[in-house]
């Protein structure tokens, strides 16, 4: 294809809504990519004035089926490159399936969606018709994510024995969603987010970094999902104990009633020979801990390969990631726009007829996503039964 910017069309957005924001900046971030297009809300009259309304130019239409449709008999330069699913989980499966079937690459929110039956779907249609699908795992956007990935996956650290991999909140610590907050009320309503509230929001991000830093997988677990607000239908704490297929065992934690506490996302990962500590708030940063030494503060933009702990051939793609450098803070939006410059490039591989890889390794994968959704309905099943050890299902 020509190196005109890609086309990216948005699904939900607006009306007060959230995470597209941060999304559409990302897609600007680098001028090779933009927001052309979008159905907005759900009744369509109100798709249109938001359209009409967004902060630039952008096509408007009154329902994803019309956009995704509209695609086929546009002139090659206009047509879209990707979707964006920015909506709540309820309202993924069914633009993602519609998208890939018109030949349209998805890049969807997390989770992947409400169940693994859909999950399955998704897999098995994006695998078939060969479509470019990401998964918006927010924080192995995080340079400090990549480089926790090499250091504990390279074995600097020896072998995995322990890992916590946390993310809490306090927002919904009182029962927000009867004042009718937009975030809230269908976080918390079974039919709109899933089998798990605080899981499906926030535990699938705990335990996609777990995944993504340690290259290990869960394949049991013990699972306590709480609901500390009353008259809620949905956990918001969410406790797993987990044993990880290298025999090691890990925590993955999520709650959403600490008041007090933001977007605290950490992991902690303990291997025979030294640990690790990341936190999503100040993520600039890693430390390492190694036996009777000071503790190594690594700092984005400023590692020196052979300096003792890390090796001089550091992989010659991590270092080359785009990065400003060092004291000029990267963050949230840094994150997703990595996400979306390293889907960008598959995308265009794809659109010119070559192998993409979609390998999880830059960005969450339809996999990814499916394994999310799999721990999920293995985290209710335990719960059910007080906590009893669970397998996960294999893998399709
Ligand atoms: N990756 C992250 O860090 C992160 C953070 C927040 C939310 N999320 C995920 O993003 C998704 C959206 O969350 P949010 O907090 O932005 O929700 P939100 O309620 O703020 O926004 C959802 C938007 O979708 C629109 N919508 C609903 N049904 C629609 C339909 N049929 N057609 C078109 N638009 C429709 C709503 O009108 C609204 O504009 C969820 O899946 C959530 O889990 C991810």
């Amino acid at each position: 294809m020509s190196n005109r910017p890609l086309n990216v069309g948005l699904v939900g957005g607006g009306k007060g809504a959230f995470i597209v924001h941060p999304h559409q900046k990302a897609i600007h971030f680098d001028g090779t990519r933009r927001v052309v297009a979008g159905a907005l809300f759900p009744d369509p009259k109100v798709a249109l004035e938001e359209a009409a309304n967004w902060p630039y130019p952008i096509k408007g239409y009154g329902s994803y089926t019309e956009m995704i449709e509209a695609n086929a008999s546009l002139p090659e330069d206009q047509k879209l490159d990707y979707i964006l699913i920015v909506t709540p989980n309820f309202v993924h499966f069914d633009p993602a399936m519609k998208a890939m079937k018109a030949g349209i690459a998805v890049f969807c929110e997390k989770p992947l969606c409400l169940n693994l039956k859909e999950a399955n779907e998704l897999v098995k249609t994006s695998r078939k018709l060969n479509v470019p699908f990401g998964v918006a795992h927010t924080y192995l956007g995080h340079w400090t994510s990549r480089l926790s990935r090499y250091i504990v996956r390279s074995g600097l650290l020896g072998d995995v024995r322990w890992a916590d991999s946390s993310y809490i909140q306090g927002w919904l610590a009182t029962k927000l969603e009867a004042t009718g907050q937009q975030q809230a009320s269908w976080r918390v309503d079974p039919k709109r987010a899933g089998g798990s509230g605080c899981g499906g929001d926030i535990g699938t991000h705990a335990l996609m970094q777990l995944r993504y830093v340690t290259g290990l997988e869960v394949e049991q677990l013990s699972a306590q999902l709480e609901t500390f607000v009353q008259g809620r239908q949905l956990d918001d704490h969410f406790t797993i104990y987990c044993q990880l297929n290298n025999g090691a065992k890990a925590l993955v934690r999520a709650s959403q009633i600490c008041i007090g506490f933001k977007n605290d996302l950490g992991i902690v990962v303990a291997g025979t020979k030294g640990s690790l500590r990341w936190r999503q708030e100040d993520p600039e940063c890693i430390t390492i801990c190694l036996p009777n030494q000071p503790d190594r503060v690594y700092w984005r933009g400023a590692v020196t390969p052979g300096d003792g702990f890390l090796p001089k051939d550091m992989p010659a793609d991590l270092m080359a990631e785009p990065t400003i450098p060092s004291g000029h803070p990267e963050a949230f939006h840094d994150a997703f726009a990595r996400l979306h410059r390293c889907f960008e490039a598959d995308v265009r591989k794809w659109k010119a007829g070559q192998k993409f890889s979609v390998d999880g390794s830059k960005y969450a994968n339809v996999e990814d996503g499916w394994t999310g959704i799999a721990f999920i309905e293995t985290c209710v099943k335990s719960s059910a039964k007080k906590g009893a050890w669970t397998k996960m299902p294999k893998k399709i």
